[in-house]
C-alpha cells in the first residue's frame, strides 16, 4: 500500500512549516544553515526566515512581544521549539497585511487611527493576540479584550489606547431584539 504520510519526526531530518502562506521546509542540525532541535520558533522566524515584526523581549514567556498565531491559536514563539512545529501554519505581523493590494490589516490600520503604541516594540505581539480574539469571537466586550491581551506587556503604557483600536476593529456587537 502506498501511503503519502509523512514518517515520524524522529525518522526524518527536516521539518516543514508553512509561514504566511508560503511554505518551508528546514534541515534539523546544527550547521549555521540547519535549524537546530535548541532553535525556539521565534530564533528560526527572525534568523532564517527575516521575520523581524516577530519581537523577543524578555525570552522567557512573561511579556507577549513574540506572540504569533499557530493553527489559530495565539501562541508564544519564544517557548515553542520549532522542531515541535512540524506541519503547522504559522502567521506573524507580517501575514496581515492584504498580499495584493498591500493594505494593512483593518487591526493594524485601527492602531495607527488611535496612535495605540509608542516605542512599537509590543505593537506586532499585541496585534497577533487581537487578531487571535476577533478571529474566535467579532464582537468582544472590553473584558474579552482586557483578557485577550493579557499576556501582552507594554512598558510605554499604550493599554488604553490599545483596547480602543481592537473596539474600532471589531464588529458592531448584534442588534438586540427592540434595538
Ligand atoms: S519574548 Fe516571548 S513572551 Fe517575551
Ligand atoms: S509601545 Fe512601547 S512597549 Fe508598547
Amino acid at each position: 500500500m502506498v501511503t503519502s504520510a509523512r514518517p515520524p519526526l524522529a525518522d526524518r531530518a527536516t521539518i516543514g512549516l508553512t509561514v504566511n502562506g508560503e511554505r518551508h521546509e528546514f534541515e534539523i542540525g546544527d550547521r549555521p544553515y540547519m535549524v537546530s532541535p535548541a532553535h525556539t520558533l521565534a530564533h528560526t522566524l527572525r534568523e532564517k526566515l527575516g521575520l523581524t515584526g516577530v519581537k523577543i523581549g524578555c525570552d522567557h514567556g512573561a511579556c507577549g512581544a513574540c506572540t504569533v498565531i499557530m493553527d489559530g491559536k495565539p501562541i508564544l514563539s519564544c517557548l515553542t521549539l520549532t522542531v515541535e512545529c512540524d506541519e503547522k501554519s504559522v502567521t506573524t505581523i507580517e501575514g496581515l497585511e492584504d498580499r495584493k493590494s498591500g493594505q494593512l490589516h483593518p487591526l493594524q490600520q485601527a492602531f495607527i487611527n488611535n496612535t495605540a503604541f509608542q516605542c512599537g516594540f509590543c505593537t506586532p505581539g499585541m496585534i497577533m493576540s487581537a487578531k487571535a480574539l476577533l478571529d474566535r469571537n467579532p464582537s468582544p466586550s472590553e473584558d474579552d479584550i482586557k483578557e485577550a491581551l493579557a499576556g501582552n506587556y507594554c512598558r510605554c503604557g499604550s493599554q488604553y489606547l490599545v483596547i480602543r483600536a481592537v473596539k474600532e476593529a471589531a464588529a458592531p456587537p448584534p442588534l438586540k431584539k427592540g434595538d
